[in-house]
């Protein structure tokens, strides 16, 4: 996914508004960005100048940009062509007077190039996305720029959002079909990004362009228009309710450690103010003749952790499977299936592939989703919000916790007693607030010291457990770079105990509950090859070498769990000298297969 913002308005520093807004999106991909300004009337011949690096924002400025009202900007997590200057966005025609950025692939770019390069076009980059643009200038010679760009844009297979600054007409064109867009209603100024959150210091008043619509975006106005048929459509304008605080990192030096904060009073809310939102999916998971939960990443470990919960709670049988695998798994489905899709974005390719398809079986699709407006969002039958506010660091630990605490108080609504799912909920805040504590970081900051140069570390669980160990082996890989792999603790004595050797790094995973005792002795055969044994317990225990205390919140406590694997990977991240917030090569959310 990229980064996109656009101004089109009264105010003549477009180019700085831009920089600004693509800095609070760069968590949306960051191998390189670069911004396009149309000069003041009668400077640059008209033509439209275009600045792009590679590597993060930083502290850059517009200091060398051009005085212009109308400028977008791109950030990109590149996908076809590789990381330089020359397949930064945005893009030129041959003429200057157009300018592309883009969030997709442009699957069918390798039959429509060879013709434009035939035509005399000329292309400096090896990306898909410079195709589009000589697609749009070619059309454009005896048609309105917006026209050419429908003509175009009905031509291009796979998913994707485009957004032409057109000089001639001073306008922001923009169409979708899979990537988020979302334009921002403005006073004689208006806007359009990749994600609302970046609209906020300017506007609440947005509309998100559902698939295949097109937006024509002028200092006076927005059109949206239907990319099929070219008709107007008339918006349907939400009204953002996100505070600008929530979108900024404060007092925190990065965005991850802002939200890992924040999921006790996330946590605490979603007690107090979602039970009825609960019972409505216990309602439906009811009504439902098989409900299967999918998710990628962090979200699928949530489907996973969701799968014990509702076993152990209401007794019932919720199966889940990976986005990305659905598909392979999903002949079965019938219109009596329920399938709930987790997405911290609502963005993820492979989660809204899975859901594509459970569509065509004609099941109900559920989404349990973070991002209002997103495409899952949109997409789906009934919708839950996750109500973590917004999510900026790429590593998802808020929405992942606010998933699990939905899933509890679902689980506990099904089996009748929706408020023993807020008392097992709030028990999770509590002890999570514990495991946040200075002395408790002062700890995690401990081993990360101690662990910082390791190559590996092992993760072990059993029961809720296991997708906890999953989890936090996740977050340990994703923002420290090291290779940490979550176990079911059953599974040791089966192969990988042969990896352990002296000091090799163990967290164990002991909760109170029924997998106390053989979870125990898997940190044991650990601890007998020489494996250095955190103990993540209620208790002490002779095998720690490290003793973490996490407070018992019955099966609330795979919730603090994570919490501690997360400022576990945290700390590693910061004193391995990375960015927790943009590790390499990944991006928030992934709009790509
Ligand atoms: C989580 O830390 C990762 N960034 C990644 O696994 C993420 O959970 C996955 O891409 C799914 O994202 P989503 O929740 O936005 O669908």
């Amino acid at each position: 996914m990229c980064g996109i913002f656009g101004y089109v308005g009264h105010r003549k520093d477009a180019a700085c508004i831009v920089l600004e807004g693509l800095k609070s999106l760069e968590y949306r991909g960051y191998d390189s960005w670069g911004i396009a300004v149309l000069p003041e009337s009668g400077k640059s011949d008209g033509k439209i100048i275009v600045r792009k690096k590679t590597g993060k924002i930083g502290d850059a400025t517009a200091d060398e940009l051009p005085a212009g009202s109308i400028a977008f900007g791109h950030t990109r997590w590149a996908t076809h062509g590789g990381v330089t200057q020359a397949n930064a966005h945005p893009h030129l025609d041959c003429t200057g007077k157009l300018a592309l950025i883009h969030n997709g692939i442009l699957e069918n770019y390798h039959e429509i190039k060879p013709g434009l390069k035939k035509g005399g076009h000329r292309f400096i980059s090896d990306t898909d996305t410079e195709t589009f643009v000589h697609m749009v200038e070619e059309y454009s010679r005896n048609r309105l720029v917006s026209k050419a760009m429908q003509r175009a844009f009905n031509e291009v297979t796979g998913l994707n959002a485009f957004i032409i600054l057109a000089a001639r007409d001073k306008r922001l064109i923009a169409a979708r079909n899979g990537s988020p867009l979302v334009v921002g209603y403005g006073d004689n100024e208006n806007f359009i990004a990749s994600d609302a959150s970046a609209l906020l210091p300017y506007t609440r008043q947005v509309h998100f362009l559902e698939e295949n619509q097109m937006a024509i975006v002028s200092g006076a106005g927005i059109m949206i228009f239907d990319a099929k048929t070219g008709d107007l459509v008339e918006p349907h304008k939400q009204v953002l309710t996100w505070s600008i605080d929530q979108t900024v990192k404060g007092k925190y030096p990065y965005f991850m450690l802002k939200e890992i904060h924040e999921q006790p009073g996330v946590l605490a809310a979603i007690a107090a103010d979602y039970t009825s939102q609960a019972e409505k999916l216990a309602a439906t998971i009811d009504r439902s003749y098989g409900t299967y939960m999918v998710g990628c990443g962090t979200a699928a470990y949530a489907c996973m952790a969701g799968s014990y919960l509702f076993s152990k709670i209401a007794k019932r049988h919720v199966n889940w499977a990976i986005g990305s695998e659905f598909t392979y798994q999903a002949e079965f489905l019938t219109p009596k299936s329920l399938v709930i899709a987790l997405s911290q974005s609502g963005e993820t390719m492979d989660t809204l592939e899975a859901v594509r398809k459970a569509k065509e079986k004609g099941a109900s699709i559920y989404a349990v989703v973070n991002a209002l407006g997103s495409s899952l969002y949109r997409y789906a039958d009934h919708k839950m919000l996750i109500g973590a506010g917004p999510e900026k660091g790429v590593a998802s630990t808020k929405a992942f916790t606010g998933k699990l605490a939905h899933l509890i108080m679902v689980a506990y609504a099904m089996e009748g007693s929706v408020k023993n799912g807020q008392k097992v909920v709030t028990a999770a805040a509590k002890s999570s607030q514990k495991v946040l504590t200075e002395s408790s970081v002062r700890q995690l900051k401990e081993l990360a010291l101690k662990f910082r140069n390791v190559r590996h570390m092992y993760v072990i669980g059993r029961g809720l457990s296991y997708p906890a160990s999953l989890e936090t082996a996740l977050k340990i890989k994703e923002i420290s770079y090291i290779h940490a792999e979550g176990l079911a603790a059953g599974e040791l004595k089966h192969g990988p105990l042969a990896l352990v050797e002296k000091g090799t790094a163990c967290i164990a995973f002991l909760p109170n509950d029924e997998t106390y005792g053989a979870n125990l002795a898997g940190a044991m055969e650990m601890k007998a090859r020489g494996g250095y044994i955190i103990g993540a317990s209620y208790k002490p225990h002779e095998i720690f070498d490290t003793y973490v205390h996490i407070p018992d919140a019955g099966e609330g406590t795979i919730i603090p769990n994570v919490i501690f694997g997360q400022m576990l990977a945290y700390e590693l991240a910061v004193i391995r000298g990375l960015d927790p917030d943009k590790p390499r090569n990944l991006a928030k959310s992934v709009t790509v297969k």
